[in-house]
């Protein structure tokens, strides 16, 4: 890789150790994968930030960073944590508190911004054919698809040094001709909702592994429910991006279509519980955008959680704010609105929920690994009948 005078001076440890480990994983990933060079990005997102799934072992590392005085050089978020600010900090143990807030004090201390959201685009605009480091998936679909913006897949630690150096290798979807499409896929039935957008992901992402697809056969699709789609692909497959539209032309002739027993089936699959009652209903995955949380707002209102029933929704700290008379409506309910976390990287577990509904495909795929629960998954009109009397 052909590295300038001064990437040369970090990479020698002249600008001190952080900047050298960071700048170091950033070549080793770019020889792997074939870069040439590193490139300015614009912003970084980091994942790894749940104590849930992060585990301890890191917490050392990041410290060890921190106080060698590493401090991010791009604008950076940071993804779901594994408590809220308010509700699950009062139900869950201190044990499991004390070492998350470790981890943010360390983020902290390197300039990452309490965002603590899968859904970054919500809070600053990415400009079309930018650059940056993202390490959620969903959210990297989506800015590859959805916005136009280039990042490739990147796990915790890559992201936290590209945001750290600046920079990140030039290799993957950071170049144009990888940005291609080369499948097509054509969608021969009428996608009625999110979840069924959601199943033609968790579908897509089994069948086609990393390749490009141009998907055709969704007009007039919201960028709500699509994002679904970017969040189930992501989930099975290592596809990081889709051209939308009829006339959009592959690199390669190969053709996939998908009907609707297929995107029944995976459904089905999905949805395993062995009972119609959900001790949670889960709206929020990936993090609700603030037309989501008006629309949950509405169609809720006046009305009253079941007994025995838990309704989340889940968002980040800046959408709840700008959407705080809807946050007011949902909890007057008795549902919460939890932001910064999601039930995926939390603990539901410990607080006795076996079976959660959910309208999103993700986390309906998740939820018997990470959460130890059956799923349930149905649009969100479904989702509200379980949850709400009457
Ligand atoms: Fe976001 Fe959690 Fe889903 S991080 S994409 S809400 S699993």
């Amino acid at each position: 890789m052909h590295l300038t005078r001064e990437e040369e001076r970090i990479y020698d440890g002249e600008r001190g150790w952080a900047n050298q480990t960071c700048i170091r994983i950033l070549v080793r990933l770019g020889e792997l994968f074939g870069a040439e060079k590193l490139i300015p990005i614009d912003s970084a997102h980091v994942s790894g930030v749940s104590y849930k799934t992060l585990g301890g072992a890191p917490i050392e590392f990041l410290r060890t960073l921190a106080d060698a005085g590493a401090m991010v050089k791009v604008r950076t978020t940071l993804n779901p944590q594994s408590l809220d600010s308010h509700y699950l900090r009062e139900k869950l143990q201190e044990n499991l508190q004390k070492p998350q807030l470790d981890i943010l004090r360390q983020f902290e201390r390197m300039g990452l911004t309490q965002s603590l959201t899968c859904t970054p685009y919500y809070l600053h605009r990415t400009a079309r054919d930018s650059h940056h480091a993202w390490a959620e998936s969903s959210a990297v679909v989506y800015a590859n698809s959805i916005l136009g913006a280039w990042t490739n897949r990147e796990g915790g630690p890559s992201a936290l040094a590209a945001a750290i150096i600046g920079k990140t290798p030039n290799y993957g979807i950071h170049r144009a001709e990888n940005r291609r499409p080369n499948v097509t896929v054509r969608v021969e039935t009428k996608l009625r909702n999110e979840t069924e957008l959601g199943a033609l992901g968790i579908f897509l992402g089994k069948t086609l592994g990393d390749k490009i697809p141009a998907i055709k056969g969704l007009p007039n699709t919201s960028k709500d429910d699509v994002k679904q789609l970017c969040a189930a692909i992501a989930t099975t497959g290592m596809t990081n991006m889709f051209q939308l539209g009829s006339s959009t032309r592959t690199r390669e002739n190969q053709k996939i279509g998908v009907d609707s027993d297929q995107i029944k089936q995976t459904i089905e699959e999905l949805s395993i519980a062995s009972t119609t009652k959900p001790d949670l209903v889960f709206l929020g995955c990936p993090h609700s955008s603030l037309s989501e949380m008006k629309r949950i707002a509405q169609l809720v209102e006046g009305k009253k959680v079941r007994a025995g029933t838990e309704f989340w929704v889940c968002t980040s700290c800046h959408i709840r704010r700008t959407a705080a008379a809807y946050a007011k409506k949902i909890e007057k309910t008795g549902g919460h609105v939890l932001d910064g976390v999601c039930t995926v990287v939390s603990w539901t577990e410990k607080l006795g929920i076996k079976t959660i509904m959910t309208n999103s495909a993700k986390t309906a795929y998740y939820a018997p690994t990470l959460n130890k629960a059956e799923a349930l998954l149905a649009p969100l009109e479904d989702c509200l009948k379980a949850a709400f009397q009457g």
